[in-house]
């Protein structure tokens, strides 16, 4: 096994390159008036986040195919682990208030109270495969935008991009 991790790569040994295209707006006002429109509603999500600990507050907003829109921010504890994401708030009330409703995009501003952040904040690992699964089950990908207080925007294509090789129901035998 040592030689293979140290050594030559074998002549059978298989490469997967694995890439997205992140798109990179230098304000907000580049992207589409219900893309913008999202984004003010995650702007103002953010502003009532509870998160006293790290200082970092996080808005959510997501848009559904029925046209809805459900927010969402970050709600801390003071046993840290028990607080939750501003992105998993909003998707899980919005799975909850409209059951089998397919989103169609995902706005997410965020920024800490204590120093600039010069760039978006792209969901943390929990949140990531939290909403992959929303996305396999809807069987269309979720774009995600990503605002940082400076207003820069990272747009995601969908959330597989940010996570591949993700595990789903699949591997326990799930179709
Ligand atoms: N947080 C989010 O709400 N979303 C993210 O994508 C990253 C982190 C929250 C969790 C915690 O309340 C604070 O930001 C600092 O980690």
């Amino acid at each position: 096994m040592g030689f293979f991790i140290f050594g030559r790569d074998p002549p059978s040994m298989k490469k997967k390159h694995i890439s997205f295209e992140l798109q990179i707006f230098e304000d907000s006002s580049e992207l589409s008036q219900m893309e913008q429109n999202l984004l003010h509603q995650a702007d103002a999500a953010r502003l009532n986040a509870y998160a006293p600990y790290s200082k970092f507050k996080v808005g959510a907003a997501v848009l559904l195919e029925n046209g809805e829109v459900v927010i969402g921010n970050n709600q801390e504890n003071a046993a840290y682990p028990a607080g939750l994401c501003a992105e998993r708030v909003a998707v899980f009330q919005a799975g909850a208030k409209y059951p089998g409703v397919a989103i169609k995009c995902l706005a997410i501003s965020a920024g800490s109270e204590l120093m600039e952040n010069t760039e978006p904040a792209a969901p943390c690992g929990n949140c990531r495969q939290s909403i992959v699964e929303y996305e396999q089950k809807q069987e269309t990908p979720i774009p995600i935008l990503l605002k940082a207080q400076n207003n820069i925007v990272f747009r995601c294509p969908s959330m597989a991009d940010i996570l591949p090789l993700a595990f789903n129901g699949s591997f326990l035998g799930d179709s």
